[in-house]
């Protein structure tokens, strides 16, 4: 096996592969994803309150992948806190990233000032959940101005912890918020979140397939307007990005790493092709880099510019 290692803003993964947040929900289960041997591994978003989420059914799979409206899901920061206290102490084989989410700058402070204290390797804000703006409105974080306010004030508290900004796809200028987020002091980007949102209709029902109607697309379909997004972020920024979006297949890593990813999600694909999908990436992009003479991932990360 080919050295697929990577630092990371410092930190170590023995490979580059990401588990995506949300795509496992219970804090406990993320273990899975640690025993399937991911390289890190991202916790569902956490919020201020106990979110019960949108109505039945939330996700629905199509031939390009996934549409979901979870609508953040989770059992809020009082008990989510105490769950991830517990995670982070019994999973140190692969860096934790704790994924945050709020719709207001004061709630997002008392979430990272709760976190801090439990000292995980990476703090993520999502400032992209598409599925939230039907109760709040547009998405916090959405244009450069409230992401970089968000990203200088989290700044300031969450010294000793690196936090990433996840960003969405669904903005018409990506990169002036990836350099808003670096000029305001995250130490990474995350990009990115769900595409859309997207609605399938049942054409037997006569309705759509969601409960709440329309969703974020994620999956295969949605690898090129990914790459696309980290490619003109990694010419916008000097921070490492975790590319993320439709990766099922080890080119696809490649394409991302070529666009300017140091850390590769794998989301969607754990439900098409199970946990093993891991093990399957990591040895097509070995033999990969064996066949290339390639030393180190590193040597790949932003060549297609
Ligand atoms: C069912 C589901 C739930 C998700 N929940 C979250 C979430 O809570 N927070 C977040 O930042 N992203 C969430 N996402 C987005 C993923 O983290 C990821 O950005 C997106 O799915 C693209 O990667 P993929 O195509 O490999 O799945 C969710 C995606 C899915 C499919």
């Amino acid at each position: 096996m080919a050295n697929l290692s990577v630092d990371f803003c410092s930190v170590k993964f023995t490979n580059p592969f990401i588990l995506p947040s949300g795509i496992i929900t219970e804090v406990n289960e993320h273990k899975r994803a640690v025993e399937a041997g991911v390289g890190g591994v991202t916790l569902k978003s956490l919020t201020y309150e106990k979110r019960e989420g949108n109505p039945l059914p939330r996700v629905w799979k199509y031939d390009c992948g996934m549409i979901n409206s979870v609508g953040l899901r989770n059992a809020g920061i009082e008990k989510g806190s105490e769950e991830i206290a517990v995670f982070l102490k019994e999973n140190k084989q692969a860096p934790v990233i704790v994924s945050l989410f709020a719709t207001k700058l004061k709630e997002f402070l008392f979430l990272v000032e709760k976190i801090v204290p439990l000292n995980p390797p990476f703090i993520e804000l999502n400032l992209s959940c598409p599925n939230v703006d039907d109760e709040f409105g547009k998405p916090l974080g959405m244009e450069k101005g409230a992401a970089g306010e968000i990203v200088k004030a989290v700044k300031k508290i969450s010294v000793k912890v690196p936090f990433l900004a996840k960003l969405s796809p669904n903005v018409s200028n990506i990169t002036e918020i990836a350099k808003s987020c670096e000029n305001a002091g995250a130490d990474g980007i995350v990009a990115i979140n769900t595409a859309g949102p997207g609605m399938i209709i049942d054409i037997n029902k006569r309705k759509p397939v969601l409960g709440a109607k329309k969703g974020g697309v994620s999956g295969p379909g949605i690898l090129p307007i990914a790459v696309r997004c980290i490619f003109e972020i990694y010419e916008a920024v000097k921070i490492p990005i975790i590319g993320m979006g439709g990766v099922s297949k080890w080119q696809d890593v490649v394409e991302m790493m070529m666009a300017g990813a140091t850390l590769v999600g794998v989301g969607t694909a754990t439900y098409t092709k199970g946990m093993k999908v891991y093990d399957e990436l990591k040895r097509g992009l070995s033999e990969y880099m064996e066949k290339e003479g390639i030393k180190e991932l590193k040597e790949l990360v932003g060549v297609a510019h």
